[in-house]
């Protein structure tokens, strides 16, 4: 499509059930890398609830048709660009129709696809278009049979979804499989995997007490990385059992791994398909936050079996019924493993990075020309719209269902969600009428979350009445100043949950009673605002209290108080709310930050903070508080949030501002931080636990702060010690990763020695060679070597591959996304170069294409000088592309 045309546009309120449905399917392929055969028989009827038609229309991409058969006959069809259509179909017919596919010639990574010699498939959303002809729509849930024929030296193995029933030799050295399915389930969870891989296995009893097999299928050679990803695998299963009640339905389960793959990973029916990055794991060559994604991807796969699978979605529009419940799902399994379901400071932990992320990817967002609601309203390209909103925005939604009915009350509407819509295709009107009347509560106001795009503000004033010992507490909700397209209509207030304490004089909690209650109760009470402005009013409250507003971050919203300094320093030193007391020290980091940014801006001197100072000074040194707890709080806000709070951005004052006040806090705390670094060692063999990691990561926060001092001797000699001495990839990357920033800003080239010696560690090792070319892509740079001159010599390391999306996340994206400050470079260095891989990438995958291209959406918001060579980049490479994906992004974006 010229990208001078606008794509046709999908609109949600379009929506018609099928006029056909698909009752079985048998898929016979013949399995090559250069022309694939595929046999597709399907029982096909007339749908009694849906308009009538007198021919079949089918979608398909890139396929060579050869024939076509109605109940056995040579059958009337028309083969078009993208579609097959049968004429004058009778009620009831069995089709058969051949076609071809080219898997080695496929760069897009959907459909079926070649990945160093192997074969795999991915389907959701629309990829199953490019297998056969097909209706290619979730409502479309049929049973499937598929026999896989392919070389036998070449492909050993062949997989499916379901039960294996059969298998076998053929002639000219080739052999077959045969797998079904006993669910019903739409095209998008078909999944095919054939080659030389090995599994790791395991037989677990579930609830029921039947046995199933387990099985992590990789390469051979990596067999010895499985055993992670198998533990989350069984932690997940018994999980799901004794928190939902869920059971795994089938008598096999298997996940196979591969490394060129556009997402995270798939949740196909009983063989689920995952990029490398999130199934391989050994201490040699993961870190603890790969260890730690793992666990959290196993799980969101494995729970969208029941949340995706056996319940699935009407249409795309629904996406946040599977991706948003799936997301909380796993939110709240990581954190019950981070200790117990009950264990407050340690579930903490887990909300405060997931509330990070949301904030960082999804508020963004939100504001800029991308904005939709959860549940989008239209499209050009599906895939585009598997954003932060959909899935963070998605799971926030769902965990307020949660905080207003407790965990019991959300428990009893998943059960009728289930005992309603297992086994059939389902809406976010369903889920909340399940919600809804599991509780005999009323959610029509809640529907507004669905369908109104932008985050909320709550703007909060109190008045305490001493006499009257009465505190009343306004909140106002509205949509602030964000921009008119973020909202592009109103729809009236929300029903917001806004979980409220009270800190008394000594910082401790009030028991609290509210205006007409007849008792107090709890310390933490659940605000329902539901209009445009509310007034809560606590009785018997004996002295002025301070507010700890929006506890564990009930609601997606943005709050508004205001707040001295010395009151944030009360929250942060006392508040019984584990993510308030973070909170507290954010809101002070990040006022600082900002006021830093501006002073840089103007080039005016910036001052070091003494309050500031001292409030880290005391978190540090509080061994009441966890490692990991104490990490997260000595942690400033990222580049990218300050400049999303900055009217016309600047990213090199904030990058300035937040690396002045790293080296203040690096020379004023330098003993503490270096006691910090001795008492948290982890000695002995490598764990993945909480604790373990949680203590790694202050000791290398701490290192991270040394190596900010002028003089870097202290952390250059610990690095190099660490570096050598590790036995595990989080202390050997920190330890890297120290060395290039005290190497850079003294000016040396030790940091070269040590990636050098990296690299030679781990050049077999694709997913550490990421890592490798990471770290250069976010490496600070100098004003003689900036580092988009580092990354263009990059592109052509003999290891680089543009085809490989994990390389192109690795190098490109780093760069792109996360170096804002070399980045947004005031010549447009990097915004050149971002064009310059969009347009690569267009013409190979527009999915990939389309991600790299996000990253200049957002442009309006950045000062006048940056923002007109972004607009040049973005009509450059307007002119160029032609994928639908990266149209509609960049349409939108120059809209
Ligand atoms: N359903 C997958 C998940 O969230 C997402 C996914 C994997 C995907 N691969 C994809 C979406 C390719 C679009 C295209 O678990
Ligand atoms: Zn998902």
């Amino acid at each position: 499509m010229p990208s001078n045309e606008t794509p046709p546009i999908v609109r949600r309120t379009d929506y018609t059930p099928p006029s056909f449905l698909i009752d079985s399917v048998s898929l016979e392929f013949d399995l090559a890398p250069e022309q694939t055969t595929v046999r597709n028989t399907i029982r096909v009827r007339r749908n009694p609830e849906a308009v009538r038609e007198g021919s079949l229309e089918l979608v398909g991409e890139k396929l060579t048709f050869i024939s076509a058969v109605a109940d056995g006959a040579p059958a009337d069809v028309v083969v078009g660009e993208g579609s097959l259509t049968v004429k004058d179909v009778p009620d009831s017919v069995e089709l058969t129709l051949t076609g071809v596919c080219a898997p080695s010639a496929n760069t897009t990574m959907m459909g079926l696809y070649v990945s160093r010699g192997n074969f795999f498939t991915q389907c959701e959303a629309e990829g199953f278009r490019r297998i056969t002809w097909f209706l290619d729509r979730p409502d479309v849930m049929s049973t499937y049979t598929v026999t896989l024929r392919a070389d036998k030296v070449a492909y050993p193995v062949l997989l499916s979804n379901g039960n294996l029933v059969d298998q076998g030799e053929l002639a000219d050295g080739r052999h077959y499989a045969k797998w079904e399915d006993p669910f019903r389930k739409p095209a998008y969870l078909f999944a095919l995997v054939a080659g030389k891989l090995e599994a790791l296995e395991e037989r677990v009893r579930t609830s029921s007490g039947a046995e199933k097999l387990l099985q992590v299928w990789v390469e051979p050679n990596d067999l010895n990385k499985t055993r992670h990803a198998m533990d989350s695998l069984i932690q997940s299963i018994r999980w799901d059992e004794t928190r939902f009640g869920l059971e795994l339905d089938l008598d096999r389960f298997m996940i196979v791994a591969v490394s060129d793959f556009n997402m995270g990973a798939m949740e196909n029916k009983g063989l689920n398909i995952f990029n490398t990055k999130f199934i391989l794991a050994n201490a040699e060559t993961a870190s603890d936050v790969d260890y730690a994604n793992i666990q959290a991807i196993v799980g969101h796969e494995y729970f969208h079996n029941w949340t995706g699978n056996r319940v699935t979605c009407r249409d795309w529009f629904q996406l946040s019924l599977k991706e948003g419940l799936t997301v909380f799902r796993d939110q709240e399994f990581t954190a019950a493993m981070m200790g117990g379901d009950e264990n407050a400071a340690a579930r903490a932990i887990k909300r405060i990075e997931d509330v990070r992320v949301l904030r960082q990817m999804q508020f963004g967002e939100d504001s800029g020309p991308m904005a939709h609601p959860i549940r989008p309203e239209s499209y050009a390209e599906i895939s585009n719209f598997y954003t932060a909103t959909v899935y963070r925005k998605g799971a926030e939604v769902v965990r307020m269902y949660q905080t207003l009915l407790g965990r019991d009350g959300f428990r009893k509407g998943m059960d009728l969600y289930f005992q309603r819509h297992d086994g059939s295709a389902a809406t976010c009107d369903d889920f909340r009428a399940a919600m809804a009347d599991a509780n005999g509560r009323d959610f029509s106001q809640f529907e507004r979350w669905y369908s109104q795009a932008g985050t909320p503000r709550v703007t909060v004033t109190t008045r305490y009445d001493a006499a009257a010992q009465r505190y009343s507490v306004t909140l106002t909700q509205s949509y602030g100043h964000a921009s008119a397209t973020a909202r592009p209509t109103q729809m009236g207030p929300l029903h917001i949950p806004f979980a409220i304490g009270l800190l008394g004089p000594l910082g401790v909690d009030m028991r609290l009673r509210l205006e007409g209650e007849s008792a107090a109760r709890e310390t933490t009470r659940v605000l329902e605002l539901t209009e445009t402005q509310q007034t809560f009013t606590f009785v018997d409250v004996t002295a002025k209290p301070l507010p700890s507003l929006l506890r564990n971050f009930s609601a997606p919203v943005i709050v508004e108080y205001d707040y001295s300094v010395d009151e944030l320093a009360v929250l942060l030193a006392h508040d019984s709310d584990p993510f308030n007391r973070w909170e507290a020290g954010q809101c002070l980091a990040t006022r600082e930050l900002l006021s830093l940014a501006a002073r840089a801006a103007a080039s005016q001197h910036l001052e070091a903070n003494d309050a500031l100072i001292s409030s880290y000074r005391r978190v540090l040194t509080d061994a009441t508080l966890s490692p990991g707890f104490r990490e997260l709080m000595l942690v400033l806000p990222t580049e990218t949030y300050l400049a999303e709070l900055m009217t016309d951005a600047d990213p090199a004052a904030v990058h300035a501002a937040r690396q002045f006040l790293r080296k203040q806090l690096a020379t004023a705390l330098k003993e503490e931080w270096l006691a910090t670094y001795e008492d948290n060692l982890t000695p002995g063999a490598y764990e993945p636990t909480p604790n373990a990691s949680g203590r790694r990561g202050l000791k290398n926060l701490s290192l991270s702060y040394l190596a900010e001092l002028d003089d870097p001797a202290d952390a250059v000699r610990l690095a190099s010690a660490q570096y050598r001495g590790a036995n595990n990839m989080t202390d050997r990357s920190a330890a890297l990763v120290a060395l290039l920033n005290a190497s850079a800003s003294a000016g040396l080239d030790f940091g070269e020695h040590a990636l050098d010696d990296f690299y030679g560690r781990f050049e077999g090792d694709p997913l550490v060679v990421d890592k490798w070319f990471a770290f250069q892509a976010m490496q600070r740079g100098t004003s003689q070597r900036p580092t988009v001159e580092i990354v263009r010599a990059l592109m052509s390391h003999p290891a680089f591959n543009i085809r490989n999306p994990n390389r192109v996340r690795a190098l490109i994206f780093s760069f792109c996304g996360a170096n804002p400050a070399q980045f947004h470079a005031a010549d447009g260095s990097g915004y050149a170069f971002w064009a310059e891989q969009v347009v690569a990438l267009d013409a190979l995958n527009p999915q990939v294409a389309a991600r790299l291209a996000r990253m200049l959406e957002r442009w309006r918001a950045y000062m006048p000088s940056l923002r007109e060579p972004m607009r040049k980049a973005l009509t450059a490479v307007a002119e160029q592309v032609k994928s639908r994906d990266v149209v509609e992004i960049i349409h939108k974006a120059l809209a």
